[in-house]
């Protein structure tokens, strides 16, 4: 049977948290209510401790939301988890996310301490959570740099601790993705109470492999992907809630599923651009302009014979709206003739030879042609040539 991956969205954390994208709570709770609806298993709210409005969104998210775990972030220190869990106390189904650096630099540069000293931080913060809540999972910061070995012991004793989700992230967007792949590969061999807790993936996109590496944790074992819409988030941002959880609706060998309505996708990415300010960029999967364009002449003539030549996603399956044929100077004439078409004008073969060697001399001058420019060019043709 197909198995489940829990879809933890951090839009509303680590998607905030990029310059320009901060939300006001009314912002905020609207889009957490979208998520809900769209299916996330887990929305990360925010990070309670870190202003006061911030401790109102989580709040207030925390009483609107009815069937979605509400999630808060807090740094492996006891007030930090203590103003989380306070936040959290109206939520239905509340979890407290903690954690600690576990790589080299973390260790020596940030804290200057040893691996002895973050390992019993871990696990003291994990107890202190678990006060609160018996939905804890514990982040263990730049994991994608941290030695496997060493990063196996620090699960095993936080899992011992109480923690039911282990955040294994790539902090840096760093790994390859058969590195991390394997990296969760490893830890499910070598944890030995690793059955007690679900394996999540926080991947960055640094080098543009966040998607990649999340999915190549989910095949090493992992069960929760943390994402963002549009890929937003720190730097070059995190995973794209869209790419993941498309991958794995179109790869069905790979026995996995999400409850993700994915109808919902291209709207609500549309109105996280708007809320948070951050556009989309056109050639982004999935959810971008392009993605459902053909503007080649050999791209178009063959999606028009049969879509599936050059379409792998019907665009209603993600509520894009719909496939688009764009005319430029390197479109073709089966492009020609069904834009025609779609305006009225129904060409013979012998019109489109004519009329593609003026649509050549309009396109090049311009990026598209567009509408107004194929009436003019119907208007400048001989009339008597239209069959209808
Ligand atoms: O990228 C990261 O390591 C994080 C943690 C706080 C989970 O965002
Ligand atoms: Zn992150």
């Amino acid at each position: 049977m197909d198995q489940q991956v829990f879809i933890f969205d951090t839009t509303l954390r680590d998607g905030e948290q990029v310059p320009g994208c901060k939300l006001n709570t009314k912002e905020k709770l609207e889009l957490a209510l979208k998520l809900e609806t769209l299916g996330v298993d887990i929305i990360e709210a925010g990070f309670p401790i870190s202003s006061p409005g911030d401790f109102e969104s989580v709040t207030q998210i925390s009483k609107a939301i009815q069937n979605t775990v509400v999630c808060g972030l807090s740094r492996a220190v006891e007030k930090d988890i203590e103003v989380a869990a306070q936040a959290l106390k109206y939520a239905k189904r509340p979890r407290i996310h903690t954690g600690i650096g576990t790589s080299d630099f973390h260790i020596k540069s940030k804290f200057n301490t040893t691996k002895e000293e973050i390992l019993q931080r871990a696990v003291q913060a994990v107890k202190w959570a678990r006060k609160f809540t018996d939905d804890v999972e514990f982040y263990a910061e730049d994991a994608g740099r941290t030695g496997n070995e060493y990063l196996a012991r620090v699960i095993e004793a936080v899992i011992k601790a109480g923690a039911t989700v282990v955040n294994i992230p790539d902090t840096t967007g760093y790994c390859l993705p058969d590195q991390y792949g394997e990296k969760i590969a490893f830890l499910k061999n070598n944890v030995s109470n690793i059955d007690k807790a679900v394996i999540s993936c926080h991947c960055h996109n640094d080098l543009g492999l966040a998607t990649a590496n999340s999915i190549s944790g989910v095949i090493g074992g992992a069960r929760q992907i943390e994402c963002t819409i549009n890929g937003l988030g720190e730097r070059a941002g995190n995973t794209a809630l869209e790419e993941v959880v498309m991958v794995i609706k179109q790869h069905k060998h790979l026995g996995l599923f999400t409850n993700i309505d994915t109808k919902m996708l291209n709207p609500l990415s549309r109105e996280v651009a708007e809320t948070m300010r951050v556009g989309v960029q056109p050639n982004k999967a999935i959810v971008g302009a392009n993605a459902f364009s053909h503007s080649s002449g050999i791209h178009q003539d063959g999606f028009l014979k049969d879509s599936l030549t050059y379409e792998i996603i019907n665009p209603d399956e993600v509520g894009a709206d719909g496939s688009r044929i764009v005319l430029t100077a390197r479109s073709g004439r089966s492009a020609l003739a069904y834009r025609f078409q779609k305006i009225g004008y129904d060409y013979t073969r012998n019109d489109i030879d004519t009329l593609y060697q003026s649509f050549l001399q309009v396109a090049d001058k311009i990026k598209e042609v567009q509408e107004d420019d194929l009436h003019a060019l119907a208007k400048a043709y001989k009339p008597e040539s239209i069959t209808a």
